[in-house]
């Protein structure tokens, strides 16, 4: 069974960047394989991995609406076409969720997802999804109970308001997570002691742990920009040595 960590936060927050460096993380401590899956209908985790992406899960799910060879079942279909949409690279391998279903969705392909996923991920050592701000694809992939929840936010008193509400939205989505971690992103180095008490207080009445500080980075800015992968950062990047701070304090054991 693979540690399964889950990315939440409203958009633009951080949260495809944070799972970017956690793969640049477990790739570096050599904690794989790692299946990253891409659940933001606009998906953009493969930009910062330098990756391109040609079949998404969105686009199989109305494969499947559509009749199929008959020599295969569905299910069989799912699996061979999931495996198609895998990007495979070394230590790591990424799958893109693509589109939601519109109206009038084939529902049984969720279920044959479902299915697939569950083989799937026995394959790796690490599963991580990078949602966009529902997390209602983890309730699609079947992802019931998670390892790990990391709630991004940006540092205002707005934000932490908002990681500390997004925090308690697994619940309903019969999501269990083990552990809850907040990361403040894009941080100054003197945080405000205003801010900093609201933090406190967010995290006292909560199950939102502090997990720590990811600095402001022009260079993760410039490698966006460039269309240059995360897991080429300089190791001296302080925003990658601060991610990777936090990780190795906050991760699950393998
Ligand atoms: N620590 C940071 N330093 C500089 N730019 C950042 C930082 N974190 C995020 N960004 C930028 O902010 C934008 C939104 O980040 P992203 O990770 O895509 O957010 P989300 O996935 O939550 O929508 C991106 O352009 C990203 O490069
Ligand atoms: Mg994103």
């Amino acid at each position: 069974m693979p540690k399964i960590i889950a990315m939440a936060g409203k958009g633009g927050v951080g949260k495809t960047t944070v799972t970017a460096l956690l793969i640049n993380y477990l790739l570096t401590t050599k904690q794989t394989p790692v299946l990253a899956v891409d659940a933001d209908a606009n998906a953009n985790l493969n930009e910062l991995l330098g990756l391109k992406v040609d079949l998404t899960i969105g686009r199989i799910r109305k494969e499947m609406k559509a009749e199929l060879p008959p020599y295969i079942t569905r299910d069989q279909y799912m699996e061979m076409k999931v495996h198609q949409a895998l990007v495979e690279e070394s230590g790591f391998d990424l799958l893109t969720m693509g589109q939601p279903d519109g109206p009038g969705c084939y529902c049984s392909a969720n279920q044959f997802l479902a299915m697939t996923m569950d083989h799937l991920a026995d394959n790796y050592q690490y599963l991580l999804v990078d949602n966009e701000a529902g997390m209602e694809h983890l309730s699609r992939m079947n992802l019931r109970e998670i390892d790990l929840l990391l709630v991004v936010s940006d540092p205002s008193a707005r934000g932490i308001m908002t990681a500390e509400r997004i925090a308690a939205l697994t619940e309903p989505l019969g999501v269990r997570a083990d552990k809850k971690y907040l990361l403040v992103n894009r941080a100054p180095a003197n945080l405000e002691p205003v801010l900093k008490a609201k933090i406190e207080q967010a995290t006292n009445r909560s199950g939102l742990a502090l997990g720590g500080f990811l600095p402001q980075s022009a260079t993760l800015a410039a490698h966006e920009l460039a269309g240059h992968s995360y897991l080429a950062l300089d190791r001296s990047e302080p925003a990658l040595q601060a991610a990777h701070e936090i990780f190795a304090r906050i991760l699950p054991g393998a």
